[in-house]
């Protein structure tokens, strides 16, 4: 089975969040499978310095704007197609944002590209190489479904929603240069409101849909978290499913990570206070044997940032600290500094990305925070589950489908493994953090908590299994 992906990250060349993991972790997931994976994304810089043994098998004379090459080559394992198109891609920094902070003016034609070159090789642009499915990811490739079916069709495809927050809106004025036909401008196209949709194109046209867990899955498909969106899924419904994401358990295993100071398993926790040390060097943190919290996040309305930065002062009276790695919203990192600052040695901040120290933090904090008010899938609870960082979460997404509560009949039962709370607010988290609390001081229940959540499958055994069954179930019926 060869299924062509396409999507705008992939770790670890080029990554601003789970997307890339998720996508830079499926081919190898799928592999054993045998499923073929082959993903087509942008050659940004950093793409194009990182790709190895390139040659060029398909070159448009103008792709919206420029002349540009499809680049096949590997990387870091992984069996690459670069979409090589100097005018749209070879920018430096963010994929989607300019150095002043702002999308790419044109964001709508280098994602459009992006699309129809998927959708090109998609149907054969590429000489021996005839993939069974086109699995594409988020707004950014979601044209590609579109340019099929209101062209000369090809293989079955999938379209898979990270984040319905994003989802691509042009004026209509775009739609001439996109090269479709006029029937494409339609309620069962991609016309959303009057203006050009990318991701409602897709989720008209693809197949296939499917999200990043079943809950959001559910909560998509209503007002309150369908963004709009809801009512193409309502009617789509039985082409949507939900597949919870897994992790890289081997970039991700406290046994043998290189970025932490101590590495530990389950029969060796108590080396994780090496790495606490290290935490407290590195976030200016005064030495103490209490509960140490971490965040690793995007500082966004999203994640629930600025609800965590109202309860910052009660945390620290409550006698707990906060190590915190992250960047976003100019107002939220403003106020979370501002707190870090009040509490010198309680309240560490580092406004940056780094991938080496996040790993550090799910080493030796003793809980991760995830407040988010809505979350997909969310990566970081599952790396907390896998390091013994116990996770604290919004009963929410694929948050919710993760994580088991530590309510009394959980624990009774010894199948819990972190903190639910609801609704999302500044007084179910502080309740939650205070439930922490109290379990942390409870050394035996919480080694328990963080033992189980350590030996909780966190792979992507099962979900590549179901992505697998959906490839070859879509695959029979074309
Ligand atoms: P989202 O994609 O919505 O941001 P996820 O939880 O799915 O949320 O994925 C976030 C990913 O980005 C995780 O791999 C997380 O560890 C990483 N991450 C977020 N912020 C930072 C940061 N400041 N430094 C390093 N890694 C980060
Ligand atoms: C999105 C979501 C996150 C999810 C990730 C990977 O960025 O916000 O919840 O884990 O995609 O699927």
């Amino acid at each position: 089975m060869k299924v062509l992906a396409a999507a705008s990250e992939i770790y670890p060349l080029v990554k601003t969040g789970g997307l890339a993991d998720v996508v830079g972790a499926l081919p190898g997931a799928l592999q054993p499978r045998g499923v073929a994976i082959r993903t087509l994304v942008p050659a940004y810089p950093a793409v194009a310095k990182g790709l190895e043994r390139g040659s060029i098998v398909h070159r448009y004379g103008n792709l919206f704007g420029g002349p540009a090459t499809v680049i096949a080559g590997q990387a870091h394992g992984l069996d690459l197609l670069a979409l090589d198109a100097p005018h749209l891609f070879k920018r430096p920094g963010n994929p989607y944002l300019g150095p002043d902070g702002k999308d790419w003016p044109d964001n709508a034609q280098r994602f459009a590209a992006l699309a129809l070159a998927a959708a090109d090789v998609a149907r054969g642009a590429i000489k021996n190489y005839a993939p069974d499915i086109l699995h594409v990811h988020d707004w950014q490739a979601a044209l590609a479904p579109a340019y099929l079916k209101f062209g000369r069709g090809g293989p079955k495809t999938v379209i898979t929603i990270h984040n319905i927050a994003f989802q691509g809106q042009f004026p209509a004025a775009l739609f001439a240069s996109l090269k479709m036909p006029q029937a494409a401008f339609a309620i069962d196209g991609i016309e959303y409101y009057g203006n050009v949709g990318y991701l409602k194109g897709g989720l008209q046209c693809a197949d296939a849909i499917t999200t990043v867990s079943p809950t959001y899955a559910e909560e998509i498909r209503t007002p309150e978290f369908g963004m709009g969106l809801d009512g193409v899924l309502r009617a789509r419904r039985d082409a949507l499913s939900g597949i919870v994401n897994g992790i890289d358990t081997e970039v991700w295993n406290p046994a043998t990570d290189p970025n932490i100071a101590a590495a530990y398993d389950t029969a060796t926790l108590a080396k994780r206070e090496v790495n606490k040390r290290e935490i407290e060097k590195r976030f200016g943190l005064e030495r103490d044997d209490g509960m140490l919290y971490c965040v690793v996040s995007r500082l966004t309305g999203q994640k629930g940032m600025d609800i965590f930065a109202g309860v910052l002062d009660r945390m620290v009276v409550s006698g707990a600290r906060l190590a915190l790695i992250g960047q976003g919203e100019a107002q939220i990192e403003k106020d979370i500094l501002a707190a870090a600052r009040r509490h010198k040695g309680r309240i560490g901040v580092v406004t940056a990305y780094d991938e080496a120290l996040s790993h550090l933090l799910q080493a030796g904090a003793d809980a991760i925070l995830v407040p988010s008010r809505f979350e997909p899938c969310g990566l970081t609870q599952l790396y907390g589950l896998r390091y013994g960082c116990v996770p604290v979460v919004a009963r929410t997404g694929g948050l919710a489908d993760t994580i088991i509560d530590a309510n009394e009949a959980a624990l009774a039962a010894g199948v819990a493994t972190g903190i639910q709370f609801t609704p999302v607010d500044a007084t179910s988290l502080e309740n939650a953090m205070a439930r922490a609390m109290r379990l942390f001081a409870d050394r035996n229940t919480w080694r328990n908590l963080q033992r189980r959540g350590m030996r909780t499958d966190v792979s992507w055994t099962r979900s590549a299994a179901a992505y697998a069954a959906l490839y070859h179930k879509l695959h029979k019926a074309s």
